[in-house]
């Protein structure tokens, strides 16, 4: 597994609250998402034009929309201009970060029920639009394969600088990886004392077999007094 060597991970320590956003955060808190952005910059600095990042974890409920939400408004206080998508067209959760609803998101606009203008939604942060994830469809794999949605990033692409893309675990469906083939790299999401490495190795596998290009790791859930903000080295 050439491609997964020597990946780059990062700390983030348990987080006071539920579906918290940036602004909530302690000083270290947010010094941690900055660690990670910066981690991602470098690891990105070869793609050029729009960098389209997938957020992906093995199983669920490992902190994969908590991390990818934080580090999009985190990207996007350096005035780039950013786009995140809700891509877990099963159990959609980015709204609730924003304390809005799901709909009309993603699904309505690959079922051509709603056009592009009318999913993108403003934040209250400068920077960050967002696209939710629209009403739970029965067929989320054929959606996300579909031309119509390759188009859609395409389009997408010309007018933001990063697209962060919230999507289901690699071990329970396959959307992930159908999304991983449009994306410039992958991040995977890990809890402490929760993520096996066999589940980390299972979901390695998975990346692997379908060329993606993963970035790195980011361990979760780090009790705050073990957690110091430190680069280290997977092989
Ligand atoms: N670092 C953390 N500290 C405390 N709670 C967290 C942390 N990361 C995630 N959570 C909580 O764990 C649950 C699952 O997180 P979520 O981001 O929805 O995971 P996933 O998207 O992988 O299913 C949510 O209730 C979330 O608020
Ligand atoms: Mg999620």
């Amino acid at each position: 597994m050439a491609k997964t060597k020597n990946l780059n991970s990062v700390t983030l320590s348990r987080l006071p609250r539920k579906d918290i956003l940036l602004k909530d955060m302690d000083a270290t808190e947010v010094e941690a998402f900055k660690t990670i952005r910066t981690s991602i910059f470098f690891s990105l600095v070869q793609v050029e034009g729009c960098k389209k990042l997938l957020f992906t974890s093995s199983v669920s409920k490992e902190g994969k929309s908590t991390v990818v939400v934080n580090l999009a408004i985190t990207v996007s206080m350096t005035n780039a201009k950013v786009l995140l998508i809700d891509c877990d067209l099963r159990k959609p959760r980015m709204h609730r970060f924003f304390k809005d609803k799901s709909i009309p998101g993603l699904s309505n606009y690959l079922l051509g029920e709603n056009d592009l203008d009318s999913i993108i939604k403003k934040t209250e942060i400068p920077n960050l639009h967002v696209i939710y994830a629209g009403a739970i469809p029965p067929n989320p794999v054929e959606l996300l394969d579909s031309k119509v949605f390759q188009e859609m990033m395409d389009t997408l692409s010309q007018s933001y600088e990063y697209i962060f893309i919230d999507c289901p675990p690699l071990l329970e469906v396959t959307d992930a990886l159908v999304v991983s083939k449009l994306c410039s790299g992958t991040v995977l999401v890990a809890r402490q004392k929760y993520t096996t490495h066999r589940f980390i190795h299972q979901a390695l596998k998975k990346l692997d077999f379908a060329n993606a290009k993963v970035l790195g790791f980011v361990l979760n859930d780090v009790p705050k007094k073990k957690n110091k903000y430190y680069y280290r080295y997977i092989t």
